[in-house]
């Protein structure tokens, strides 16, 4: 069986086929695209360079030798490749593990194509099992922590960390996300967040699932195939 560090490679091995020729593409944040960016420093002559997502993924694209490129000066992307903390078979996604959640946004936001990379585990039929992540600027941790009660959820500080931006991060444990689009902008409407880490809005377009058998792709058109 393999493990979990092999799925990932593995995904990430088949993402290097998605990447179209001469252009920059977006790079999102994890240990899933670490492998992507790793199998995207084989191929460097082929593509002009990368967006990062997060200041970690931008280290890691200069240490491979892959050019970066700023988003300001980068126009839409044809391509953005990140992982996920759950996926959906309508391939709405929960991210933000790794806290890089709003740079993911933007740079998805601003791609043409979202292909995003995973493994079996992380298929799921209703988002929430894993806490949902919500940037919060830091004056207004208490007040957006109370509004996310509200809302049904178990708000819990990220102990030790701070975003790219300067923030804090809410996981918001306890919720069963049944509408995904519909929380996703609920919870950008309170004061005080930056974003939360439903990508519904802006779904993937594609999904590679690693698994036992190899690697298979999701669409949100026709489901598993
Ligand atoms: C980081 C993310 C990651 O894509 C997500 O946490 C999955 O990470 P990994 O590939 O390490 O499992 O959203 O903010």
């Amino acid at each position: 069986m393999e493990s979990e560090d092999q799925l990932k490679q593995a995904v990430a091995k088949a993402a290097v086929a998605h990447v179209p020729d001469d252009a920059v593409i977006g790079v999102g944040t994890g240990s899933t695209v670490n492998f992507f960016i790793d199998e995207l420093s084989r191929i460097k002559g082929r593509i002009a360079g990368a967006v990062a997502s997060s200041v970690a993924s931008a280290k890691r694209l200069t240490e491979r030798g892959i050019a970066l490129v700023e988003l300001n000066s980068a126009g839409d992307l044809p391509l953005y490749v990140d992982g996920a903390d759950e996926i959906t078979r309508h391939l709405y996604l929960l991210k933000g593990g790794g806290g890089a959640l709003t740079g993911e946004k933007i740079v998805a936001a601003a791609s043409r194509r979202f292909l995003c990379l995973g493994h079996e585990a992380k298929l799921v039929d209703v988002l929430g099992a894993f806490p949902l992540p919500v940037e919060v600027l830091p004056m207004a941790r208490s007040y957006v922590a109370r509004e996310l009660v509200r809302l049904g959820g178990r708000p819990q500080l990220r102990q030790g960390f701070v975003s790219d931006y300067g923030n804090v991060i809410l996981d918001v444990h306890g919720l069963s996300i049944v509408d995904p689009v519909e929380l996703e902008g609920r919870i950008n409407q309170i004061a005080g967040v930056v974003t939360n880490g439903l990508f519904a809005r802006r779904p993937a377009d594609l999904v590679l699932l690693a698994g036992a058998d190899g690697v298979r792709t999701l669409t949100p058109a026709r489901g598993a195939d």
